[in-house]
């Protein structure tokens, strides 16, 4: 590795916390907590992180009723163009529907855990709320959503976006990369076949980096010398190296678009019950590799006449 003091053939890894890293030897797992050893070995070596603990694609529920669809002129479907372009050739197909039955595995939750977790938080902050909404009023009007050309005037609806992405990274352990061969690290041997697991939810909140990581400021990203706009690979929900989520621009631009659209449009706020009592919400969230908001309850209302025609002329537009 050029510029460090690997020695080749380092020492062997041993269980427990070696520095920034912990290794579990019995599992040959290196667990990363931190984002300057992600970008040391991921980005830096990501010929050797690129691999998967599994490869196998699955089969594409739904793909004749597409397919049809597209035929009939009912509906319309990207895997089904493709795959009528394709003429029959069985390869190719099989190609396009990996591609979408992956697109679909990575993308949907994924995307939909974002947006949850902006609802709830957002729910939970009428403050914060009310600011993004004075934002979007003065920067754009009330008559029209918020359009991509909108993003960089509006620097706290950023802040928002990129204060989610940090605090709730859908997939906390991110997807694990194995190690193609051997790599030698801070003087230390990594052995072929390392499943190394970068774990989003402590780098996103690393006690040197950020200072109160666990509450909701968005603040803390316009005040900061760089601002709220961040290169999307900055974005460490993402992941890192040469396996980082392929669909992150996909992503990015719909959560955005999600989250400006509600804040222009619609005020969140917790349920009463039956005394008038505001409902709490204990903002729980699900234990599994991809994580969601726990249901909760809340009452979501047009925040004017205006913002109700909008809704429904966009409804049927
Ligand atoms: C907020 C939404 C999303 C988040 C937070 C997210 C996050 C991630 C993460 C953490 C990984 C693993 C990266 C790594 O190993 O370093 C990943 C992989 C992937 N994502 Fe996403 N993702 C999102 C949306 C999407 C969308 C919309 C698509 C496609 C339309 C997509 C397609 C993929 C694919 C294909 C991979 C596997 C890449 C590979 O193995 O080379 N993702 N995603």
């Amino acid at each position: 590795m050029p510029g460090s003091s690997i020695k080749s053939g380092g020492e062997n890894m041993k269980d427990g916390i070696i520095g920034d890293l912990i290794y579990i030897r019995k599992n040959n797992m290196l667990i990363v907590n931190h984002a300057h050893v992600a970008r040391d070995l991921l980005d830096k070596h990501a010929r050797i992180y690129s691999d998967r603990p599994m490869t196998n694609t699955m089969k594409l529920c739904g793909f004749d009723g597409i397919l049809s669809l597209q035929k009939t002129g009912t509906g319309t479907s990207l895997i089904a163009e493709l795959a009528l372009e394709s003429k029959g050739n069985t390869v190719e197909i099989e190609k396009i529907k990996a591609m979408g039955t992956i697109s679909f595995l990575a993308g949907a939750d994924t995307t939909m855990s974002s947006i949850s977790s902006f609802l709830l938080t957002m729910t939970q902050h009428p403050d914060i709320q009310s600011k993004a909404q004075a934002e979007i009023a003065r920067v754009i009007g009330r008559d029209r959503l918020p359009t991509f050309e909108d993003q960089q005037s509006l620097p706290y609806v950023e802040s928002i976006y990129c204060k989610i992405m940090r605090m709730h990274p859908p997939l906390p352990l991110s997807v694990f990369h194995i190690s193609i061969e051997d790599d030698f690290y801070r003087g230390y041997h990594i052995p072929k076949g390392c499943a190394v697991v970068l774990n989003i939810w402590a780098i996103n909140r690393d006690p040197d980096v950020y200072s109160e990581p666990d509450k909701f400021m968005p603040e803390c990203f316009l005040d900061s010398p760089t601002g709220p706009f961040k290169k999307i690979n900055d974005i460490y929900a993402y992941g890192f190296g040469r396996r980082i989520c392929a669909g992150r621009y996909m992503a990015d631009n719909t959560v955005w678009l999600a989250i400006a659209s509600v804040l222009a449009t619609l005020n969140l706020h917790k349920a009463k019950d039956g005394e008038g009592n505001e409902v709490n919400i204990p903002g729980e969230y699900t234990k599994h590799f991809l994580r969601h908001p726990k249901p909760y309850q809340s009452s979501i209302t047009p925040c004017d006449l205006q913002a109700r025609e909008l809704i429904l002329a966009t409804a049927m537009a």
